[in-house]
């Protein structure tokens, strides 16, 4: 799929915008500050709703304005105008002209993946970080993973509201928390599976990519979840034994609110081990395979984003990714060093060169 336009209003730094994209690579290029990922985080946010920076989503609108719009024409087979409105009372979406009421059946339409320097500190950072990158990248290829989160979330928000208010009155267990528990199991576990498929999904393509980059070593992800190899009656049986332990502590223990995953390089746990160069691959590495878990699993290309990604790395790494990335597959790069960008690539991109909100094509 690709985006063919896109037009803004009112977001970030822009007041108005309309450009035209390549079907191929697209490079945005310009000094610190200009505007360069304010266009990337517009495309990412009109497929996802969300912006992946700090913040409410209202930051984007544009400082003394009320209203953002963020429109694209996105191909994908046929043409379709999505549009985006954010204002401080909250978003709106459209396809063509038809309201959108339920996200779960919006965010899995655009299909992006992204790279942000701030992904390289996945690996370093809190569990809590890893997961909302395996929720965000799951959303978006999944409907169903949309709904069981968004079904976990409010059954383990009730379930410890629940074991709280049981702490204090100092009952035992009791019929209402059974159900809550078993309504928890029962949707923790579909959240486990799909999961669990996902990153075997991506351990197929993984290894190999990482290999092409930097041309040594393996990698793989090991997901870890409490739930994981565990049957319904295991885990009743689990929570049974633990009972007094969450209403002393008026919260749930278990559950795939804990889970995490772990990048391996050649048997060594990349968070201990590995240097910030072979994080970095890591990371890459990951995301090049989701590109290649979305073409296989919706026979589609998705939009590949590459924010500043080119400071981050050797000029040998930087080919190496060039080379990995399919040709049919569209692609932005932002970059503040037009002339470090490698000849070949620049030949074959459409440019385009942001000053202070405004953005001229070269
Ligand atoms: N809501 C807003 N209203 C107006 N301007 C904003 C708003 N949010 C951010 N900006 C401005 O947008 C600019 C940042 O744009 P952006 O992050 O796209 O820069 P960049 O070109 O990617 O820079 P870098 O090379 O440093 O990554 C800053 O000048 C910032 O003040
Ligand atoms: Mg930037």
């Amino acid at each position: 799929m690709e985006i063919c336009s896109l037009k803004l209003l009112n977001f970030r730094n822009y007041e108005s915008l309309e450009i035209k994209f390549s079907p191929t690579t697209n490079i945005i290029y310009g000094q610190n500050g200009m505007g360069k990922t304010n266009i990337i985080e517009a495309i990412y946010m009109l497929a996802l709703t969300k912006t992946f920076r700090l913040g409410s989503d209202d930051v984007v609108i544009k400082k003394g304005k009320n209203i953002a719009k963020i429109e694209g024409l996105i191909k994908d087979n046929i043409l379709n105008t999505y549009k985006l409105i954010i204002s401080d009372t909250g978003k709106r979406i459209k396809i063509d002209s038809n309201k959108i009421s339920k996200l779960s059946d919006y965010i899995t339409r655009i299909n992006v993946v992204l790279f942000n320097p701030d992904d390289l500190k996945i690996i370093k950072d809190t569990p809590m970080t890893r997961r909302k990158l395996l929720n965000i990248e799951i959303s978006n290829l999944s409907k169903e993973y949309v709904l069981y989160l968004n079904n976990y979330n409010k059954i383990l928000k009730q379930r410890n509201a629940y074991l709280k208010a049981l702490s204090k009155k100092n009952l035992g267990s009791n019929p209402f928390l059974n159900i809550l528990t078993e309504e928890l199991i029962t949707c923790g576990l579909k959240i486990m599976l799909i999961r669990d498929e996902f990153i075997n999904n991506i351990n197929k393509y993984i290894s190999d990519i990482y290999f092409k980059i930097t041309k040594k070593g393996t990698l793989s992800v090991n997901y870890k979840s409490e739930f994981k190899g565990k049957t319904k009656e295991n885990l009743l049986k689990m929570y049974q034994k633990n009972i007094s332990r969450e209403i002393i502590m008026g919260k749930t223990l278990f559950g795939p609110h804990h889970d995490d995953i772990e990048f391996i390089v050649d048997n060594e746990i990349v968070k201990i081990y590995s240097s910030v160069g072979e994080q970095k691959n890591s990371v890459i590495a990951f995301k090049l395979a989701e590109i290649k878990n979305i073409k296989e699993s919706l026979n589609r290309n998705p939009i590949l984003i590459l924010d500043d990604l080119f400071s981050e790395l050797d000029q040998e790494k930087i080919n190496n990714i060039i080379k990995l990335i399919d040709e049919n597959l569209q692609t932005f790069i932002t970059t503040t060093e037009i002339a470090s960008v490698n000849p070949d690539l620049l030949a074959q991109s459409r440019i385009f060169h942001v000053v202070n909100g405004t953005v001229k094509e070269e």
